[in-house]
This record gives C-alpha cells, structure tokens and sequence, in this order.
C-alpha cells in the first residue's frame, strides 16, 4: 500500500516525540512492505518564527494532498500573552478546521503495568477502557461574534458557543458506530441544567440515538462527568461530548492512565473516495517547553497516534494491532520515560522509540 503522510513536529517536545512516530512508522512499513512517502510542513511558533502565520498555506496545501498527518504539539511561552488570532494554537485550530476532522478520539486505557503510575489507587482505575469522542470543529473553539473591546470599565470579552443540528448529528453517529464495535453504551456529556446550546445538543442526541437501537444511551452532566471520572472511571464506554468540555475531560482521563504523555488521538471527518478517513492524528499532550531538546519526553501519545493512524486512515488493522501491542511490552519491560516513574533509570525519548521497534520485530 502506498502511505502518504505529512508530519507536523510543531513546537517544544513536538519534534522529538514526532521523531519516534517517524520511526515507528517507518519500521512497520518496512516489516510490511508498504511505500511510504512522508513530507513535512511548518505548524504553530516555528511557523510564524519562519513565515510569520501559524498555518502558512503550504501546510495547508500539503495536509490535504497527503493521506494522513501527524501533527507533533504547538505551543510556546513566549505567545502567551499574544491575541488568539496569532498563538500557535490557532494553526492547530485552523489545521482541523481545513480538514474538516470534526470527530477527536481519545481513548483512555488503564495499562496493567501503569496503575503505580495513575494519581487514583489501584482498584479504582484497574479495568479503565473508555474512549471519548470530541466534537472537534464547532463550538465555543469557533463560534462568532468572539473578542475583546470597549477600555477601562467598559472592557468586555465574548465568546460564543454554537452548535447547528448537523454538526450535533455527524459526531453522535461516530460515536455510536464507535460503540457498536465496544461495550455498546454512549454517555453524552452536556451542561443542559444551564446552556441552551446544551439543550439542543441533549435532544439531537436523543433523536440520533435512534438509528442505533443496540446501543445504550445515557447523559450526564459535565461537572458530575468530572468526578464520576475519578470516583468511578470503569463505568464509561465512549463517553460523547462537545470541543471545549472534550479538551478538559480528556486531559482529566489521560492522567488516570498514568501520564497525559501517554494518550494518542485521531481525528477524523468524512471518507475520501478511496474510502478511507480524512486524518490528523496528534498525542493529546502539549509542547512541554520545559522538558523540549531534552530528549526525556514520553513518546508513547505520539507512537499510539501512528497506530491511529494505519487504522482509521489506512485500514491496516494488523499493523495498528502490532504498535498497540509492542507498547504494552514496552511498558512492561519498565523501559519508559520518567513521567511514568520507571524503577531504575529512566529511558530517554529515542531508547523507548527503539525499543518499540524492536518489540514489533
Ligand atoms: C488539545 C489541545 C488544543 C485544544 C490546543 C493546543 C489548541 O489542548 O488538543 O487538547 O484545545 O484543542
Ligand atoms: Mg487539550
């Protein structure tokens, strides 16, 4: 087969954990015997550092001619204090927007050998599968009117959070067909006690639901969503929810795992022709400035997004199985970074990438 995949290392971490992607993807289309053709592209600070806007339209340009991307991180300190409009996030956003991947899965897994490494005891987290599936293309992300006007007392902010009836439609069907191949439940997470944008997603929900009648369908609220994650995180299945309660609970799930270093994503929209899905695939953690060069970050978010990847986007199933698996003995053999606090000596970013080489053979 042959894979065409643009790689976004981004900022911070974002290079070095990309690398290890690269390599894990370069060894299992060796082992193969898949083409594979990779460009690369500038995303987020280094490419206003270098073109002076964080999705200049060559990315743009290459992110839809290549079957798939792997995007690193964006984000750096020094545009902390820049508007939105000229943050290296706002590539990203407009990236997922361009693609239309209206659809983030972030799967949580409790991995035997992690749970000394999860905040929660043992038996709480023991058994943790879920995965939550983001609206990634709407909401408070994007709507308009937005921004900041008006000076001294009279200054004033607006962001405004909106949701049309298709765009509630097409992510609770993704999130169904996701159940229909796990535990068959859906909980949909909403504010609807308080937004009406809440309202009309609870009821769109409901009404979709019905194209699926094997499947469980139940809601909760976003606040009782986030501590029923730590007091009862096995309850979930694919838990469905909108962009910005999407970015806070998957960031609360990812370090029930162990490390948000270890959470990979895939974000998808629609079919191509050929069938396959449109594709950015990206670890869920930030650009970590502080640890960045330092060769120590956790590969594994961005290694698990490459098995997303040969999954969703190129249906290779057997590969993807294999990424999964070796990152499993990986971490049983305890040769991992240290934000999984490794007994011995910590590995590096590049040792764990090897590693996982050699564990898929
Ligand atoms: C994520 C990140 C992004 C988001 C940022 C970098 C724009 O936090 O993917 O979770 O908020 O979507
Ligand atoms: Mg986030």
């Amino acid at each position: 087969m042959k894979l065409q995949v643009l790689v976004l290392a981004g900022d911070g971490i974002g290079g070095e954990v990309t690398r290890e992607a690269v390599r894990v993807l370069r060894h299992v289309a060796g082992k193969w015997n898949h083409t594979l053709t990779l460009t690369e592209g500038l995303l987020g600070a280094v490419a206003i550092h270098k073109t002076g806007t964080p999705l200049p339209d060559e990315t743009a340009r290459l992110a839809e001619a290549a079957d798939a991307t792997l995007m690193g991180a964006v984000g750096l300190p020094e545009f902390d204090n820049a508007p939105p409009d000229k943050r290296p996030e706002r590539g990203l956003l407009g990236l997922r927007q361009k693609l239309g991947v209206y659809a983030n899965l972030r799967p949580v897994r409790a991995y035997p050998s992690l749970l000394g490494s999860s905040p929660l005891k043992n038996d709480r987290v023991e058994g943790t599968d879920m995965i939550i599936v983001r609206e990634l293309t709407g909401g408070i992300y994007y709507g308009t009117p937005r921004g900041i006007s008006g000076s001294g007392a009279e200054e004033r902010a607006v962001n405004t959070m909106t949701y049309s009836r298709p765009e509630i439609e097409r992510v609770t069907r993704m999130a169904f067909h996701l159940a229909g191949g796990r535990r068959k439940k859906v909980t949909s997470i909403d504010k609807s006690n308080v937004l009406e944008n809440s309202q009309l997603w609870r009821r769109v929900v409901i009404e979709t639901a019905r194209e699926f009648p094997a499947i469980e369908l139940e809601h909760m609220l976003v606040d009782n969503c986030a501590m029923q994650l730590v007091l009862n995180p096995r309850r979930f299945d694919v838990v469905l929810t909108e962009n910005m309660f999407g970015d806070i609970l998957s960031d609360e799930g990812a370090v029930l795992a162990g490390s948000i270093g270890m959470l990979p994503s895939a974000s998808i929209g629609d079919r191509k022709p050929s069938g396959a899905w449109v594709g950015l695939y990206e670890p869920v953690h930030g650009s970590a400035p502080d640890i960045a060069g330092q060769n120590k970050a956790n590969p594994l978010g961005a290694v698990g997004s490459v098995a997303a990847m040969l999954e969703y986007s190129f249906g290779l199933k057997d590969e993807a199985a294999a990424v999964n698996s070796a990152i499993e003995r990986v971490l049983q053999s305890g040769k991992v970074t240290a934000d999984l606090q490794p007994r011995g000596k910590p590995a590096t970013t590049d040792e764990v990438g090897e590693a996982i080489c050699a564990a898929i053979g």
